[in-house]
């Protein structure tokens, strides 16, 4: 049988079509493939819940403090009183204990450095005339000398009903203000300080607006009378509980990082 060129260009004219349509098909198909993958992974991303979220890969005190309060736990202990305060720190899901009360440990500095250094970010809440102040020092104490300091530092009073939080002022405002055996605790260098030694060791003074903020009543000071020092009835110090063998940061010198 003998095919004339004519019809030979024709059946290879169809044979290429052929192909043609088929690797388009194949393209369409492969298109379809990624395209299932893309919303696939999309998907996947938008939705899961074991992919960190953005916030979450950022440290909690790498900013100021928030002034918002979380919900409290059952109870009248220390650790209860100050859980709310807790939002968006290091101690804020960790389970509290007091590491330093003064009435059982004793109203000096060598007995608060004792029990409160190296257990890393701590509360200090304090009975003054009947309402609870205290601040938050997330660098915690060591007895190293010099200061710490902590831009998620925060001092805090007792209002009528609830709290009210103060920041720091400045970046760089110190939690602890003084880090030595002898002294006792110092939130700026006068913003709450109670120095736990001498003739008086439980006597307050606290003045705002340079190293923490006045806060919205703009006040001066967070003791009832301004200009004067009062006097302690309580004083506690709480801090995490932490497993044997984990890291509690700024147990010794503060992280270089500054995260916490
Ligand atoms: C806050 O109080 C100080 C005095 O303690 C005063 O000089 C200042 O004007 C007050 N600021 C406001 C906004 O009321």
């Amino acid at each position: 049988m003998k095919h004339s060129p004519v019809s030979l260009l024709v059946a290879i004219l169809i044979a290429a079509t052929a192909v043609a349509s088929f690797k388009s098909t194949s393209h369409i198909a492969t298109a379809r493939r990624t395209r299932q993958t893309i919303t696939r992974l999309s998907f996947f991303g938008s939705s899961s819940k074991n992919l960190p979220k953005p916030e979450d890969r950022t440290y909690p005190e790498a900013k100021q403090a928030t002034y918002d309060l979380q919900p409290g736990e059952f109870g009248f202990g220390p650790e209860q009183i100050v859980r709310p305060l807790l939002k968006q720190t290091q101690l804020e899901k960790r389970k509290l204990q007091v590491v330093y009360d003064a009435k059982k440990h004793g109203w000096s500095a060598q007995a608060f450095h004792s029990r409160v250094d190296a257990k890393g970010a701590s509360v200090v809440l304090v009975k003054v005339k009947g309402r609870w102040i205290g601040g938050y020092n997330p660098r915690g104490w060591a007895s190293l000398g010099g200061s710490r300091s902590s831009v998620a530092a925060f001092l805090f009073y007792q209002k009528l009903i609830g709290w009210q939080k103060l920041r720091v002022a400045r970046t760089g405002s110190m939690a602890c203000g003084r880090d030595e055996f002898d002294a006792g605790i110092y939130f700026g260098a006068d913003s709450l300080v109670i120095p736990l030694i001498g003739q008086r060791p439980k006597s307050v003074a606290s003045r705002l607006g340079f190293y923490y903020e006045s806060g919205p009543e703009n006040k001066s000071t967070m003791l009832p009378r301004a200009g004067e020092d009062a006097t302690a009835s309580e004083l506690y110090v709480i801090s995490g509980v932490y497993a044997k063998g984990e890291e509690i940061p700024n147990s010794g010198g503060i992280s270089e990082l500054g995260f916490y």
